[in-house]
């Protein structure tokens, strides 16, 4: 008996085994910078180790380097040993290693994209990868139209040249603000089918993102009172206790807003207010995140409900850091921001009234990533109000990193002859109801990406609102300067007394 045909548009995460790719080459501009060693190596190493690398798969490295493959091989090893979220083991190893290949170039060389092209036919002879190839564009975004330009001249991009599938992978930032945005859309469009082009945002591949959705709708518990009615206010934190790691050339012309909020926080945002999807395909996801995206509001008074700071020198876990304008290679006098604090509205009939309040920041006390939904208070309780000083707000907190996982806090009777009320938790930890380790983001994306499964990346259309949401904060920055909050401290007074106002306080996670 045959068995029945898997609908293609289903997405794969729904079956219990990942599906393995055609055979295929990813080439990665850039593959001697940080985001290729730390992330897209292991995760190719990691791919390898769970089976789901294709034979004949093919990982090719350009970079300007004067390196054989022999160079490569080493970079590759250690990124892959010391990153990789499997157990690093030789045989593994060597079966990636057997799939490495390296053309040096530049990305304004020609001679560099004749010889990539030439070698991408070569491998249909020598791997059978069938014309498959993914790039990957792990390089400053300046470079972009460089190396697009150079792929329609050597009519890598078009997928109908040689049969099989051509596709590229954007990382962010996608453009400075909307209309640099646009011309990259547009450019990236122009040279690839929109269909082959994936916009990573790696928050997407994050275990508990996804788990935001199976929570909202596999359940009949929360959905019910998932809207005005019965939630006060949602808060989107993502901290981190690091500073810019050495990243001073791209962080201080980006600054957090552009860095996380446009892309990260405002995905968070959208998965947590969107409706229902009709399926879970990747264009019914996205058609309602884009709706959320588009019914964003911001505050009438931005100076007060949109905040930004800039960390001083302080303590973080007993060492002394130093102010971001003693980092190294940032501009002396920088109004860059490290901190972002920003309360949005989301205007439709689920959401009116509901402030969305998100912040990011660097060098805060702890890495912690969550989102939280506070519940209005009771209309009545029928206890003595003495007996429940110590009961809050209900809230379902979606913890997205460290400690994966959900809690509920609601009040619960002390116990005891009196009847006195308190917060209490009901946790749900990731490690402790599951075997399976996740997968990590990166991991989960690249398969994607050869698999050629959108679901998981933002379309331009996103893109586009939300930098309709970035771009008056940042016209309104650009005349009002940071203010400084000590490293090691949650952010700066202004972002507690946004909540104050509001007759609200800030998570400490
Ligand atoms: C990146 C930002 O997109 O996300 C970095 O550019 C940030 O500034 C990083 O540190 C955080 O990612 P994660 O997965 O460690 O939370």
């Amino acid at each position: 008996m045959s068995r029945p045909e898997t609908n293609p548009l289903r997405d794969p995460r729904d079956r219990r085994l990942p599906r393995v790719p055609d055979p295929c080459a990813l080439v990665v501009f850039g593959v001697t910078g940080d985001l290729a060693r730390k992330k897209l190596i292991p995760a190719v190493y990691d791919l390898g180790n769970r089976g789901l690398l294709p034979p004949g798969f093919v990982l090719l490295g350009f970079a300007r380097r004067d390196w054989g493959v022999g160079e490569f091989e080493s970079l590759a090893r250690e990124a892959a040993s010391q990153h990789s979220r499997t157990e690093f083991r030789e045989d593994v190893w060597r079966r990636i290693a057997d799939s490495l290949s390296f053309l040096p170039g530049s990305f304004d060389d020609p001679e560099g994209f004749d010889a990539l092209a030439a070698k991408l036919v070569e491998l249909e002879e020598t791997h059978g990868i069938k014309g498959n190839a993914a790039f990957y564009l792990s390089i400053p975004p300046a470079a972009f139209p460089t190396v697009l330009e150079q792929m329609a001249r050597t009519e890598m991009s078009d997928n109908s040249v040689r049969g099989g599938w051509r596709r590229v992978v954007v990382e962010k930032p996608f453009g400075h603000d909307q209309q640099s945005a646009r011309e990259l859309n547009e450019l990236v469009d122009r040279v690839f089918t929109p269909n082959d082009v994936f916009r990573i945002d790696h928050y997407l591949g994050k275990e508990t993102v996804q788990n935001l959705l199976a929570l909202r709708f596999a359940n009949t518990l929360f959905e019910p009172i998932w809207n005005s009615h019965f939630v006060d206010s949602v808060q989107i934190t993502m901290a981190e206790d690091v500073g810019i790691d050495g990243r001073a050339a791209f962080y201080d012309s980006a600054g957090a807003a552009r860095d996380v909020l446009q892309n990260h926080l405002l995905q968070l945002l959208a998965l947590t207010a969107m409706e229902e999807p009709v399926s879970f395909d990747a264009e019914a996801i996205r058609t309602e995140k884009i709706k959320v995206l588009n019914a964003i509001s911001l505050p009438r008074d931005l100076e007060h409900d949109a905040i930004r700071g800039q960390y001083d020198q302080g303590w973080l876990a007993g060492q002394r850091v130093p102010a971001y304008l003693d980092e190294k290679d940032v501009p002396k006098g920088s109004t860059t921001e490290t901190y972002v604090a920003v309360r949005l509205g989301i205007e439709t009939r689920r959401w009116a009234g509901v402030p969305f309040y998100l912040r990011t920041g660097k060098r805060l006390p702890r890495r912690v990533t969550e989102i939280a939904v506070v519940f209005k208070k009771a209309p009545h309780l029928p206890f003595d109000a003495t007996d429940t000083v110590e009961l809050g707000q209900n809230q379902l907190v979606v913890r997205v990193q460290p400690d994966e996982g959900v809690t509920l806090r609601f009040g619960s009777k002390v116990p005891g002859s009196a009847m006195e009320v308190r917060d209490v938790s009901m946790d749900f930890l990731y490690g402790a109801s599951f075997t399976e380790s996740s997968p990590e983001a990166y991991e989960r994306l690249i398969l994607d990406v050869l698999l050629g499964d959108q679901t998981l990346f933002p379309r331009n259309e996103e893109v586009d609102a939300s930098w309709r949401v970035i771009d008056p904060l940042e016209e309104f920055w650009a005349t009002h300067p940071p203010e400084k909050y000590r490293a090691g401290e949650w952010g700066p007074r202004g972002a507690d007394e946004m909540l104050t106002r509001d007759g609200r306080v800030w998570r400490r996670p």
